[in-house]
């Protein structure tokens, strides 16, 4: 069949029919700004079986790649792994053009669908809930075999393993934001995907890394990651290669047990009239004379998102804001209520505080009690400068750095 979006192939009887979204800047607040992918699969089996859609924008690319190898009306089967939007969005159209017999989901996936209003009242009786290790059998040797993943990341989530070839769908997870032609990740750089996989990990997975444990628990103990020949989530490049999906497994085992790197200190900040920015360049040299490795992200160039991202393998946080109509600095409140959610201190993290101010330096306590009420503990301080810091501030600063990175490594 002629289309301009081709499918895939990515096992004997698997193909890659999702969409590649090169202009995604933004997911939830994360900046995603190498794009992403919404990965979806068909299955060719007895009954033709399309595992997950894709974003609704990006309807009619899926529907391109499927037609590109059999018309879409011969779809008998939807799983559905995960009713949010960006594998969701598109159900209702194919559902229109498909004809599914049946959609499996979750039974918190079949609510959800349902409260989505993507399914329509006439076509609720096509849904059917499974179970954790349900097994559901396509025909032709081919057979499924589902796992709660709930909370991996909504409470509908799960895998779908095809036993005959060997392939996990394990939708949000082990994916990240990336798109590219390459369809795994043996074909990109690794440090790029190294990275990307660290992000997606830190801005959607941190706060539910207990759920995450529970499901790459279930998925070595039911499975076995030596019996994956495919790893397929739906965000992002593929794993084939045992080394790669044995390395993102193992960093996946260390994100949640919140293993750090010891003594990265993350050093995050916004500045008005240059004041605060060099409290952090003097409060920056003086940590990194101890010989921590500091990671400097002043606001005005750095993302919320690649905070978190190096905040995640970080075991310190140092924060700064000049005073602004009494209180903290947007951009620093901004990044400071993002890291909150994401529950950082599930590791232990030293914290400290700097900042100026012209007459009111209401913004410091506002600053100190942000990172205790994420159980952060804070370091002495904070290092404070009325309108602009004078040398003896800056070597203030310098000794700050100083004695907060040998508090640190006391720490050990
Ligand atoms: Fe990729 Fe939770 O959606």
């Amino acid at each position: 069949m002629s289309s301009a979006f081709k499918a895939v192939q990515v096992s004997d009887s698997v193909w890659w029919v999702g969409a590649i979204d090169w202009d995604l800047t933004d997911f939830h607040g994360y900046e995603t700004t190498r794009g992403s992918t919404y990965n979806a699969f068909l299955v060719i089996a007895d009954k033709i079986t399309l595992i997950d859609t894709v974003k609704k924008d990006y309807t009619d690319e899926l529907l391109s790649r499927i037609s590109s190898f059999i018309h879409p009306s011969r779809i008998d089967y939807i799983i559905s792994n995960h009713s949010e939007m960006d594998h969701t969005g598109a159900l209702p159209e194919i559902i229109r053009t498909v004809q599914p017999e049946k959609i499996f989901a979750s039974a918190k996936g079949v609510a959800t669908l349902k409260d989505y209003n993507l399914i329509g009242e006439h076509n609720e009786h096509l849904l059917e809930a499974v179970k954790d290790n349900q097994v559901l059998d396509l025909g032709g040797g081919h057979t499924i075999r589902f796992l709660d993943t709930k909370m991996v990341h909504w409470p509908d989530s799960m895998f779908s393993y095809l036993e005959s070839e060997k392939v996990l769908f394990s939708n949000d997870a082990f994916g990240m934001h990336l798109a590219s032609f390459e369809r795994y990740v043996d074909e990109l750089d690794p440090w790029i995907v190294n990275y990307e996989a660290t992000k997606y990990y830190a801005n959607i997975f941190w706060p539910l890394s207990p759920a995450v444990s529970k499901a790459v628990k279930k998925t070595r103990d039911s499975i076995g990651v030596g019996n994956i020949k495919v790893l397929a989530p739906d965000h992002g490049p593929l794993f084939r290669k045992q080394k790669d999906m044995e390395s993102i497994f193992n960093s996946y085992d260390k994100w949640i047990a919140g293993e750090v790197k010891k003594h990265k200190v993350v050093i995050t900040f916004a500045t008005m009239w240059e004041s605060t920015a060099k409290m952090a360049r003097a409060i920056a040299e003086g940590a990194a004379s101890e010989g921590v490795d500091v990671k400097f992200c002043p606001l005005s160039r750095t993302h919320r998102s690649d905070v978190s991202t190096e905040l995640l393998e970080g075991d310190a946080l140092i924060i700064g804001s000049p005073n602004l109509n009494s209180g903290i600095y947007p951009t620093v409140a901004d990044t400071l209520t993002y890291l909150k959610g994401l529950k950082p201190a599930s590791h232990k993290l030293l914290g400290g505080v700097f900042g100026s101010y012209g007459w009111s330096p209401a913004s410091l306590p506002q600053l100190s009690n942000f990172l205790e009420e994420m159980k952060v503990e804070v370091f002495e301080g904070p290092v404070k400068t009325k309108y602009a810091p004078s040398k003896d501030v800056l070597l203030e600063g310098f000794e700050y750095g100083r004695a907060f990175a040998a508090k640190l490594k006391e720490n050990d």
